[in-house]
């Protein structure tokens, strides 16, 4: 039999999104096929931390990846209810509650071999004498299960090009290219994709010219209009603006959370919805898209609450659409992949008009989609013929393939 690769499952995070992470990674250790890997659990707790469990296996062992029971620490109280972050909820959130800290060392182990694959090197983790060695756990491979900042804006994946490890996902131009919507719609733009009309301002010069600002977004866009801060997700500092009296508050709210604040029209107009329509796209060079599915939001709009807290946002898998509709979004998602330089998988949605000329725009990529097995992009594979345990595996290939693709570069003039 073929050696087990090591797995480094990276969850958790800085971001808004750390439960979700939590929730995804439970998801992934839990199904994750154990005769081809071994799992390294790494959580990086809200602080920044970074923490493995010595005894991983032993974690991620009982009942098919829930924390076993024992004498220590008895099973919670029937009844309890859990929540993503307790630590007897997920195997993540008892790494994150009892994991010893780590280090990724910023270095390669062994310049110029493809399948070279430190990560977790005891020299960076003696580095730092608070921080424990880690023996011999060294990586041939990691899954950063991270959403939003600081996970899925390329900033962690600029950790793992420096490390020479591979890693499942988007590069770092890919991932900050996708996290960013004003960059991503330039670049669905240049492709010839069709995106909502917009108007980007940076939050500078909203404060400084708030009256030159509203004059500006009101010569390009008829209410309502969505308002947006560029890099973010889960719907944060999101603002459906329905008049000018409600545009100087969103923009605010936008303006706390990034520099740059998109403005767009919104798809729907005064009296009806968008349409929301996503495809799930897997490959490297050669992507592919799933069927398309739809997401009919309990909410006016797909708000954070409506995405984790209600219960009433209802996914169709496959969405209600002509032959030619769906054909044309199944491409549309390739090409988006493309034109955003994306690799392993992306989640791609979409905007539709819901009446007349039922319009399709591009609304924004998700280079590390939720993936807890009922997550949408799980979920349109599953529809498409691929299970979740294959997925995965699928995944950690493509991150295997491009990185010994990428290993063929040379980066000095020889
Ligand atoms: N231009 C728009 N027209 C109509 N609805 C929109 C528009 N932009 C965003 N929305 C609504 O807001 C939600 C969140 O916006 P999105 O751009 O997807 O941000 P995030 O990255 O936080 O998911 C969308 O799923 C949709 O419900
Ligand atoms: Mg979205």
């Amino acid at each position: 039999m073929a050696k087990k690769l090591r797995v480094g499952v990276v969850f958790g995070g800085r971001s808004g999104e750390h439960e979700v992470s939590l929730l995804s990674a439970a998801s992934i250790l839990k199904a994750i096929d154990r005769r081809k890997f071994d799992v390294v659990p790494i959580g990086i707790n809200k602080a920044g931390h970074w923490l493995t469990s010595g005894a991983a296996q032993g974690l991620l062992e009982g009942a098919g990846g829930e924390p076993a029971a024992t004498a220590a620490e008895p099973a919670p109280k029937a009844g309890k209810k859990l929540r993503a972050g307790d630590p007897a909820a997920t195997p993540g959130a008892r790494v994150l509650a009892k994991g010893q800290p780590t280090l990724l060392a910023p270095e390669p182990e062994e310049t110029g071999s493809a399948t070279a694959t430190t990560a977790l090197t005891q020299a960076g983790a003696a580095a730092l004498d608070s921080h424990a060695a880690l023996g011999s756990q060294s990586l041939d491979v990691v899954f950063p299960v991270l959403h939003g900042t600081f996970g899925e804006d390329g900033t962690i994946q600029g950790l793992f090009e420096l490390a020479g490890i591979a890693y499942v996902g988007s590069g770092v131009l890919g991932s900050s290219a996708g996290m960013d919507k004003d960059v991503m719609k330039r670049l669905f733009a240049q492709a010839r994709l069709p995106i909502v009309k917009h108007v980007t301002l940076l939050r500078a010069e909203w404060e400084k010219q708030p009256r030159k600002s509203v004059a500006l977004i009101e010569a390009s866009l008829k209410y309502p209009v969505f308002v947006k801060p560029a890099n973010l997700g889960s719907s944060v500092g999101i603002s459906k603006v329905h008049d000018r009296k409600e545009l100087g508050p969103a923009l605010d709210l936008a303006a706390r959370y990034d520099r740059k604040l998109v403005v767009e029209a919104g798809v729907g107009g005064t009296k009806a919805k968008a349409r929301e329509l996503e495809v799930a796209v897997l490959g490297n060079d050669d992507p592919k898209a799933s069927v398309v599915g739809e997401i009919i939001p309990g909410k006016e709009f797909y708000d954070y609450e409506a995405k984790y807290l209600s219960e009433g946002s209802v996914p169709v898998i496959p969405a209600k659409l002509s032959r030619a509709e769906a054909k044309q979004i199944r491409e549309m998602a390739v090409a988006a992949f493309r034109a955003c330089d994306l690799s392993g998988l992306a989640r791609v949605d979409f905007l539709m008009e819901p009446d007349g000329k039922r319009r399709i725009y591009l609304n924004e990529v998700n280079t590390l989609p939720g993936f807890t097995k009922i997550s949408m992009y799980p979920k349109l594979w599953e529809a498409t013929g691929i299970p979740y345990k294959e997925l995965i595996t699928r995944l950690i290939e493509l991150a295997l393939e491009r990185h010994a693709e990428k290993s063929r570069t040379v980066y000095s003039r020889e």
